[in-house]
């Protein structure tokens, strides 16, 4: 991976953005960043649209590429949303949504049972498919007759190929998470896909939870799960779940990948956070550990540990922003990281 696509995008996204490019820089100068700092909310209310035809070739063109986050309030369109980050996703075929999520330090987890703090699993979410298909639409808008679809798509190649990758990933189980018994179609489809993935990895454990007993599962004991393999709207909600008994949305990381292709964007699993943009207090993190993994995906193992090192070293320091516990500024927080790695 040479040259890396930079999205910074809205709210706390360039804030944070800007620390895990120093970061980057520290420990692979040789990578080239081009930064599309026009990629963003101002640009959709001005024209329309925030990523042009141009500026997709460009992020295709490119290695791979970082995200910070979209988002704004002045947008309430959702076609926002798909304009930018889902048509990445979609158009680039970047099919699985790797979410992993590691209790970072033992102070940070939410749980009462020091047992059962040590999460270590990751979240496989589907990513082009399911009730982000954007088949749908509406009738009779403003009426009492008001109709509203949107499409809950599954296709085999779509689910095999997430599941392919779930079974890849795992070290010791996979757990399907899903809502067969009252999504009967999608659900059937995904058992099915399941099965046959299975019967491929007989060394690894199977299980199978409804989406409503997933989550209790995974409050009550987290460390009871390896990887969790979920449709497009399951597996965007769990992760958040993951991400808060990891440490908190200002760790968590993701990696939108197309593991044929090779071609991954990484990006924080939070959002644009309006309540935080402007004040300087976020938490870089989730930024930094996702160059790390886009470092992975580079095939640059050792930078990414060193990075993510780095990162544990701050945290046993308490040398980090204010949802950690700490009282650093977004830019402190980077400096502390970089302080780690010279
Ligand atoms: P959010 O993730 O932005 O914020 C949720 C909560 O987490 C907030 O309390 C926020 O302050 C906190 N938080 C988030 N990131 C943090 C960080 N780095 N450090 C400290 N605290 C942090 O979710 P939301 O409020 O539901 O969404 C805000 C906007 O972001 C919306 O427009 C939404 O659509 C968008 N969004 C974008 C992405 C993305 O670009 N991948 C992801 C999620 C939400
Ligand atoms: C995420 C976000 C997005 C999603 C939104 C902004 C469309 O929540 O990346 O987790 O639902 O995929
Ligand atoms: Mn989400």
């Amino acid at each position: 991976m040479k040259r890396i696509a930079v999205l910074p995008g809205d709210g706390i996204g360039p804030e944070v953005t800007a620390q895990a490019l120093r970061v980057l820089k520290e420990v692979a100068p040789d990578m080239e960043t081009d930064v599309l700092g026009h990629v963003n909310a101002d640009t959709y209310l001005a024209t329309g649209t925030a990523l042009g035809d141009e500026d997709f070739a460009r992020v295709a063109d490119s290695d791979g590429a970082l995200l910070g986050a979209v988002g704004d309030p002045r947008v309430t369109n959702p076609a926002y949303a798909r304009d930018v980050l889902l048509r990445l996703r979609f158009d680039l075929d970047l099919y699985v949504n790797h979410r992993p999520a590691k209790l970072l330090h033992e102070r940070l987890s939410p749980l009462r049972d020091p047992d059962r703090r040590a999460i270590d699993c990751t979240v496989i979410r589907e990513n082009t498919e399911g009730l982000y298909s954007g088949i749908g639409g509406t009738l009779r808008v403003g009426t009492p007759h008001e109709t509203a679809v949107d499409t809950e798509l599954s296709t085999y190649r779509g689910v095999s190929r997430a599941l392919e990758f779930a079974f890849a990933r795992a070290t010791t189980s996979v757990c399907l998470v899903d809502k067969a018994n009252a999504v009967p179609n999608n659900g059937a489809l995904w058992q099915r896909c399941f099965r046959e993935a299975a019967q491929r990895r007989p060394d690894l454990a199977t299980r199978h939870l409804y989406v409503d007993a997933a989550v209790m599962h995974l409050v009550d004991d987290p460390t009871a799960f390896d990887v969790i393999v979920a449709n497009n709207s399951h597996g965007d909600i769990l992760s958040d779940l993951t991400a808060q008994l990891a440490g908190g949305m200002g760790t968590a990381a993701s990696a939108n990948l197309n593991p044929e292709t090779g071609f991954a964007l990484c990006e924080p699993v939070h959002g644009s956070a309006p309540d935080l943009a402007g004040t300087g207090t976020a938490n870089p993190l989730a930024a930094i550990l996702s160059a790390a993994l886009l470092l992975d995906c580079a095939s640059r193992p050792a930078e990414a540990t060193a990075v993510r090192d780095a990162v544990g070293r701050t945290l046993s320091k308490r040398l980090c922003t204010a949802d950690l516990g700490g009282s650093l500024t977004t830019a402190e927080a980077g400096n502390a990281v970089l302080a780690e790695l010279s």
